[in-house]
């Protein structure tokens, strides 16, 4: 048999659903499919028609100039929003009437792109909030302080400080997260949405206000908890450097809809995704 491809770059296969996902996640559900989707805000559709299905361990990207509608499929995908139209479905599940909670119990978590941490609390205690999602705290033993309680103590301290390791902040623990430089607090985010073990993670601007060596070092963190936690990651960017460099698959939105999907060489060398970003160009 011929060598292994896996050094090769990833093929994107298409789905039935007009869709494509890497060669390896073909035969796997997907993590997430929308269907259809879209929302009005009054008179204003600022979503329409989104149809995309993400692989269950594809490193995704949404891209699109400003107001084109990017953070709203999160908000979407999320239930923050309501659909005006469409399906969401994660894990084989319609998420339509889910609370927020609850769909991040059935596998999304999300950063924002305005962080959003308990700044007055450590750097522990934000992770923790998120790990409480997961583990499901006896509240008789926290009462009588039975042993159980301490095991589960220390089982959240152990797994945050696991998953702080993840960006080598353990040595932060006991900083408030408003005492962070802004890219940790960014990072901090990420660990804290981990800790809601998601299958899919949505990302909102994670390179936001960050240097060029913090963007670099973030690119590989991003490949590496792809790689140690085998979920999806779908990342909305600006930067192009870290977009093309480590997604596979690209949807780029433009005005609320769809106008490609491919991998980052068939993205760069679309003539309509190259209009939307430059604007129509030469014309005498
Ligand atoms: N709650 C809302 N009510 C009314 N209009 C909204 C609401 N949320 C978003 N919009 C509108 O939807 C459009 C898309 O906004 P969105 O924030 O999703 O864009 P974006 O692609 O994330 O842009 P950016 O790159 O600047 O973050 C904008 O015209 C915005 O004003
Ligand atoms: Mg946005």
């Amino acid at each position: 048999m011929a060598s292994n491809v896996t050094r090769e770059r990833t093929k994107m296969v298409p789905l039935p659903s007009d869709s494509i996902v890497p060669e390896r996640d073909v035969n796997k559900r997907p993590v997430l499919e929308a269907r259809h989707l879209g929302i009005d805000f009054g008179g204003l559709t600022a979503v329409d028609e989104f149809n995309l299905a993400i692989g269950p361990t594809e490193i995704a990207g949404l891209i699109g100039p400003n107001g084109a509608g990017k953070t709203t499929v999160f908000n979407l995908l999320t239930n923050v929003y309501k659909p005006t139209r469409g399906t969401v479905i994660l894990n084989g599940k319609d998420t339509k009437g889910m609370r927020i909670d609850q769909v991040n119990r059935a596998g999304i978590a999300r950063t924002f792109q305005n962080i959003r941490l308990f700044t007055d609390l450590t750097v522990e205690e934000n992770v923790r909030i998120g790990l409480h999602n997961e583990i499901k705290c006896n509240m008789f033993s926290g009462i009588l302080r039975l042993p159980s309680h301490w095991r589960t103590e220390k089982e959240f301290h152990d797994r945050s400080m696991e998953l702080l390791k993840i960006f080598d902040m353990e040595y932060l623990a006991d900083v408030k997260a408003g005492a962070l430089p802004y890219g940790a607090q960014r990072r901090l985010e990420i660990v804290r949405a981990l800790a809601t073990n998601p299958s899919l993670l949505l990302l909102d601007e994670p390179a936001a206000g960050m240097n060029p060596s913090e963007t670099a070092e973030l690119m590989e963190n991003i490949r590496k908890i792809r790689d140690q936690f085998q979920i999806a990651i779908m990342l909305i960017e600006h930067d192009m450097s870290l977009v093309m460099g480590i997604c596979e698959g690209i949807a780029v939105l433009n005005y609320g809809k769809i106008i490609a999907k491919g991998t980052p060489e068939e993205i760069q060398n679309n003539p309509q995704v190259i209009e939307a970003y430059l604007g129509k160009q030469g014309e005498d």
